[in-house]
């Protein structure tokens, strides 16, 4: 059995910025209303010709290149999106065609904003039972093609961008433990639904995004609580080995309350929500991607990734980066 370690992260996010200002000419809202609810103060916004695959592919070069990895020498690509290009075939597919990567297994993961750590613990168990060496693993998202631009308690919160990670089989220490949750039950509570006609077909896929956003925050606040607790308990380690938490990024009140709970100073955790906003999946690669970049994250230091989003689904992985 082989060991899943990080070898190289990558980020992409589209040129544009919208500012909160910006914002609050088209909607009934404010800048001290969205810095002081979510810590959000700007978001990027992918250009109209810009696809889903397009910021995988920038996010997947950046991590290949890192990792100083060919795309041929990748035996498995996962994209986590909610946000893909076509109905089939899946982000994974294109983006692969792109990379030049032909043969392998390739397949998008949905499960929104945990859609990436979803998709690092597939990859781990592939790698860790011999059934890949080197996996691409994506988080790639436009939800801002899925909002409500008119309705202020979404479209303020989300953003475009993706991030990417190569995980290779190594005798290193890599990933140590990772635990995925969901339930349905909670299905209308966050929510983009296809349009249908009378009749039960498929009118139009996806959106726009609805959320209860005050019940959403406290299932988060809590489920969350559960989840890092069931992830060191399972790891062996104690609170004082974790160096960074890498937490998705929805609200800076939800991410405190986390760090809170795990005894981190602010110091100690990535945020990225104030400049990225929510870019559901690729919020965690993306904030990855930052402390590695800006030198924070270090070779050797113990890194908690976790995600709370619809479903809900909810997943943490522990990792030796
Ligand atoms: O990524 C997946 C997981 N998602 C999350 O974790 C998101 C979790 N939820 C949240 O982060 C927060 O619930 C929000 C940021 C979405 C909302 O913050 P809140 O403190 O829960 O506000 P609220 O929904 O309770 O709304 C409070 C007030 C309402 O007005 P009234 O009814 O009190 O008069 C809203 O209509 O704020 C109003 N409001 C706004 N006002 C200005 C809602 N959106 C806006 C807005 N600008 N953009």
């Amino acid at each position: 059995m082989s060991n899943a370690r990080i070898l190289g992260t990558g980020g992409f996010l589209p040129a544009r910025v919208v500012t909160n200002a910006e914002l609050a000419q088209r909607v009934d809202t404010s800048d001290e209303w969205i810095v002081s609810r979510t810590g959000i103060r700007e978001r990027r916004i992918a250009a109209p010709d810009e696809s889903t695959c397009d910021l995988a592919e920038g996010a997947a070069r950046q991590a290949l290149d890192a990792a100083g990895c060919l795309a041929t020498e990748i035996d498995l690509v996962i994209v986590a999106t909610t946000t893909p290009d076509r109905v089939f075939p899946g982000t994974a597919c294109l983006l692969q065609d792109r990379l030049g990567i032909h043969g392998p297994a390739a397949f998008d993961v949905q499960a929104v904003c945990s859609g990436f750590v979803y998709g690092l613990t597939i990859a781990e168990k592939f790698i860790r039972t011999g059934s890949a060496k080197r996996a691409l693993v994506v988080g790639a998202e436009t939800m801002s093609r899925i909002i409500d631009w008119q309705d202020r308690s979404t479209c303020v919160l989300f953003g475009d961008g993706a991030g990417a990670v190569v995980l290779g089989a190594s005798d290193e220490p890599g990933i140590l433990s990772s635990h995925l949750h969901a339930d349905g039950a909670y299905k209308d509570l966050l929510t983009a639904k296809n349009t249908m006609t009378d009749s039960g077909c498929l009118l139009r896929a996806a959106g726009p995004v609805t959320m209860r956003g005050n019940e959403v925050f406290r299932m988060a606040v809590t489920t969350l609580d559960g989840l890092v607790g069931e992830t060191l308990a399972a790891s062996g380690l104690q609170q004082a080995d974790i160096k960074w938490l890498v937490p998705h990024q929805a609200n800076t009140r939800i991410i405190a309350a986390t760090a809170k709970r795990l005894g981190l100073s602010m110091d100690q955790v990535i945020v990225t929500v104030d400049r990225h906003g929510n870019t559901s999946a690729a919020s965690v690669p993306l904030a990855f991607d930052a402390g590695v970049r800006d030198g924070r994250i270090q070779r050797g230091d113990v890194v908690l990734m976790e995600a709370f989003g619809g479903g809900f689904t909810w997943g943490a992985v522990l990792l030796r980066y």
